[in-house]
């Protein structure tokens, strides 16, 4: 199972993404807890990402695909040789070199995972999280420059897996416990439907990544194809 996160700051991305690893087997790679690890060991690379982790800014895109290639090889050791990746992809760019990496290693996403919550649940649930840990970018003015970047950035790549057919959106607010059945059982069906595709393929552009939000065409000229399960893409949102 591999399993794409992408949801809005305190959407549950780590709750979820923690109990869909443990569930199915795989890893867990959360890219905001491999940064925030760097930043307290103080390592070179901690001190260069520490100021975009604390103000809730988007770390550059070649450094955090570094540190998700490591942890993707990694994971390619394993017996399952799945993983959740948490916190990744967040921008056009992100989402273009994720795929070109995880295809080097036969390792595509099977889901992209989607959690829908309001705007004020999302800011009671990290004040609330402010008042009983410290995280730097637990602060009212972080947390909205976070929904900022997710709104603007992040968001638009949603259409692009939902074009690959394998978006599932879910209903984040809830209690957890609720939250985390309806993940199982949606990804389980998908699961079941892509199974039942046999070899039905669209080609898909890699430059349709930039297309599909901007209309700007690559700036290289390569162009990928990837098979598309069709029968995924009648899944509704959850
Ligand atoms: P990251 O750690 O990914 O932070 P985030 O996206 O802001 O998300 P959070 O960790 O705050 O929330 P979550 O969705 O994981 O929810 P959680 O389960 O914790 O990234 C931090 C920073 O690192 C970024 O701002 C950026 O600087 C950098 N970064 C990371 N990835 C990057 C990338 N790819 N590119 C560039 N920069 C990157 O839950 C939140 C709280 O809500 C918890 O207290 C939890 O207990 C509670 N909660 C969870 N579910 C429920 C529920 N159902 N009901 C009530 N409470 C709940």
């Amino acid at each position: 199972m591999r399993v794409l996160m992408i949801a809005p700051p305190g959407a549950g991305k780590g709750t979820q993404g923690e109990r869909i690893a443990n569930h199915y087997g795989v890893r867990h790679i959360s890219t905001g807890d491999l940064l925030r690890d760097q930043v307290a060991r103080r390592t070179d690379l901690g001190r260069r990402v520490s100021a975009y982790v604390d103000n809730g800014e988007l770390v550059p895109d070649d450094v955090v695909l570094e540190i998700v290639r490591e942890a993707l090889q990694e994971a390619s050791q394993t017996e399952t040789r799945g993983y959740v990746l948490d916190g990744i992809p967040r921008t056009i760019q992100q989402a273009r070199d994720l795929y070109l990496v995880a295809r080097e290693f036969d390792m595509t996403a099977d889901v992209a995972l989607h959690l829908r919550v309001s705007e004020a649940e999302i800011v009671r649930r990290l004040l609330a999280r402010a008042s009983a840990q410290r995280r730097a970018d637990d602060t009212e003015q972080v947390i909205r420059r976070r929904l900022e970047l997710y709104t603007g950035v992040t968001a638009p790549i949603l259409d692009w897996y939902a074009e690959r057919g394998i978006l599932v959106t879910i209903d984040g607010e809830g209690p957890a416990q609720h939250v985390t059945k309806k993940i199982f059982e949606a990804v389980d069906r998908l699961q079941r439907e892509q199974h039942d595709v046999i070899d039905v393929r669209n080609p898909l552009e890699m430059k349709s990544l930039e297309s599909a939000f901007d209309g700007t065409p690559s700036d290289d000229n390569r162009i990928d194809s990837w098979a598309v399960p069709v029968v995924a893409a009648t899944l509704g949102a959850s």
